[in-house]
């Protein structure tokens, strides 16, 4: 039987950096309540011109090169992202063509900030299924793009990046299993109204009920860590991280009491990325790939919520 295993992780965040000091200037928050209410102190932010596909390169490159292998070798190239450098064509194939490699397929993944977990479970499937043996899976975001930075209320969550995965056949498991969910009946709480065939307006910014999507955020994941532990018959603590997607510390803190584990066991980047939906699973796991706290053989647990609504979670032997 062939799964599909991690074979090399990268990340990449843009340069400038947007301190809770600088939001200070802008918007009436303090840097006292940010950390307090979302564990943030700053998140990066793309320059002008530098789209998602230009973050999503320079993340792959370090993928490719950390599983040792050569754009060529790709069998297909997904890219998780709500922040697309255009509508068409996709942010996948801009990547594509900027690796210089025609020929795999390659899509786009839109499940806002569960994009990553819906990708992943993606892949997955085309490797188990014998088609794909080396697949790119890359969560990219320029949120900065959609940000309202007159809006208190969302404005001081986001940050721009991109993460990557190198996703590889192989005999033992990789990739144990995905749980995906979606549900269409809360607009309104999250979104960005702007669209193609609904309005033609196109410089919508995020819209964002903080509190409710909180709560909706931490009972759903409570319930996607229960679904993937009972599915496996695994036990919370044979369980040796919990990757979680960055989107408020005080959500992380809710699963890992969830979960038992301590937050030594847990990987946190949103104190330095801040929120950058679907790029923050895979930018967290590089981050702790590369520092040597995950290591091969580790089980990890990745989990996401976000925009749709839609949520998932993933269960991964590094
Ligand atoms: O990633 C995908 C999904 N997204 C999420 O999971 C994000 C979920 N939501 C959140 O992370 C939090 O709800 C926020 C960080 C957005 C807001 O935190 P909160 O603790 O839920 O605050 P709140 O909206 O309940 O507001 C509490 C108070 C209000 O003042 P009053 O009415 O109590 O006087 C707000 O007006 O804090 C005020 N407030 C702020 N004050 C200073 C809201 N935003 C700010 C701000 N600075 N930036």
């Amino acid at each position: 039987m062939t799964h599909a295993r991690v074979s090399g992780t990268g990340g990449y965040l843009p340069e400038a950096i947007l301190t809770n000091a600088d939001l200070e200037r802008l918007v009436d928050t303090t840097d006292e309540w940010i950390v307090e209410r979302t564990g943030i102190r700053m998140r990066h932010v793309a320059a002008p011109g530098e789209t998602t596909s230009d973050l999503a390169l320079q993340a792959s490159l370090r993928a490719l090169d950390a599983a040792g292998l050569h754009a060529h070798d790709l069998d297909m190239i997904l890219v998780a992202t709500t922040t697309p450098d255009q509508i068409f064509p996709s942010t996948a194939c801009l990547l594509q063509a900027k690796l210089g490699v025609g020929g795999c397929p390659a899509f786009d993944i839109q499940a806002v900030c569960s994009g990553f977990v819906y990708a992943v479970a993606t892949a997955d499937q085309f490797i188990r299924g014998g088609q794909c043996r080396h697949v790119l899976v890359v969560g990219a975001e320029t949120l900065s793009r959609i940000t309202d930075y007159s809006d208190r209320g969302n404005s001081i969550l986001w940050g721009d990046g991109a993460g990557a995965v190198v996703l590889s056949a192989a005999k033992e498991p990789g990739v144990i299993s995905t749980h995906l969910h979606a549900d269409g009946a809360h607009r309104s709480l999250l979104e960005v109204p702007a669209g193609v065939s609904r309005t033609d307006v196109t410089d919508d910014k995020i819209r964002m009920e903080g509190r409710a999507v909180f709560k909706m955020a931490v009972n759903t994941l409570d319930q996607i860590v229960d679904e993937t532990l009972a599915h496996n018959g695994i036990a919370k603590s044979e369980l040796d991280w919990l990757v979680p997607h960055q989107a408020n510390i005080r959500i992380i803190q809710a699963t890992a009491k969830k979960l038992a584990m301590s937050m030594d066991q847990v990987v946190v980047t949103v104190d330095t990325h801040g929120n950058t939906s679907a790029a923050s699973i895979p930018l967290a796991l590089d981050v702790a790939v590369r520092d040597g706290r995950i290591r091969a053989g580790d089980l990890i647990l990745t989990e996401a919520f976000g925009g749709g609504f839609t949520w998932g979670a993933a269960l991964i032997r590094m």
